[in-house]
């Protein structure tokens, strides 16, 4: 089976670095046109250069609608549409419930939840008109079982989930497809700030004994864009070496 996303253009939110820039060289790789988006403009052009095949790099805060908005009118502008949508830009900002402050809550409800929405309710406009779409939003093993100092993004990452289900039920029948992917322990700059011993921690209790490569999750989701994922909408592929199962 050959993933062949030749033709497709696609929107990868937080891609200039971590997971999403592993998604948005993945789908690369197999032929779609990349829009590469970071909050800053410079650093989303390099990884678009370092990506190739067409990639361009956008500027766009998600948590302002406003942005938003008028990035979905860039990147159709520039590319004539956006076939498959990634919603993988995403923030934490823990600590144990007594000590969350409002600002802590809004931060990231509004950046890993609202901006989802919001790069949703933009792109689907055009997707309805063409029959066709796919929308893989990055949620995490934290939004299906919780986690000690995480309420805020916990509650964001399960909103998502019934976000994407309700988008999946709605749309189904203009052909757009809508699924979750929720990672377990992926290497990169948000694990990478942990300790080694919290790491090692982690990775005893993965029984694949690892933790996950940006990569792992980029190829699911190459595959839920692709022809051969026609028949899956509405659910939620965990990633994560079995850790929750
Ligand atoms: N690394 C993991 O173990 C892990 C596990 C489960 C889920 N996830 C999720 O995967 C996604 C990517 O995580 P990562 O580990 O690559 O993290 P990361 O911090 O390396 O990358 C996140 C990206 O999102 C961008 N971003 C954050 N807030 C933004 C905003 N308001 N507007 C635009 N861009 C914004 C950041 O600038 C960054 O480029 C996140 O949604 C995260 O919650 C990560």
């Amino acid at each position: 089976m050959k993933i062949d996303l030749t033709g497709r253009t696609a929107l990868v939110t937080g891609s200039t670095r971590g997971i999403g820039r592993a998604i948005a060289g993945t789908l690369a790789d197999c032929g779609a046109r990349v829009a590469v988006v970071g909050r800053d403009l410079e650093k989303a052009r390099i990884a678009a250069a370092s990506i190739g095949g067409g990639a361009q790099g956008f500027a766009c805060d998600i948590s302002d609608t406003a942005q938003v908005n008028a990035l979905v009118e860039s990147v159709e502008t520039a590319f004539g549409s956006i076939d498959i949508l990634v919603n993988n830009a995403g923030l934490t900002r823990d600590n144990i419930l007594l000590r969350l402050k409002d600002d802590d809550w809004d931060t990231v409800i509004d950046a890993n939840l609202r901006g989802a929405f919001a790069t949703i309710r933009a792109a689907t406009r055009g997707m309805m008109k063409r029959r066709w779409g796919r929308i893989i939003n990055i949620s995490s093993v934290v939004g299906l079982v919780g986690n000690k100092g995480q309420a805020n993004y916990a509650a964001s990452k399960a909103g998502l989930i019934g976000l994407t289900k309700s988008v999946a039920k709605e749309f189904a029948s203009r052909n757009i497809l809508a699924n979750v992917i929720a990672p377990g322990y992926i290497v990169t700059e948000m694990t990478q700030a942990m300790t080694p011993e919290a790491q090692a921690a982690m990775s005893s209790q993965i029984p694949l004994e690892r933790l996950g490569d940006p990569r792992d999750v980029a190829n699911v989701v190459a595959f839920l864009a692709s022809e051969h994922a026609g028949y899956i909408t509405g659910q939620v592929i965990v990633v994560d070496g079995g850790l929750v199962m």
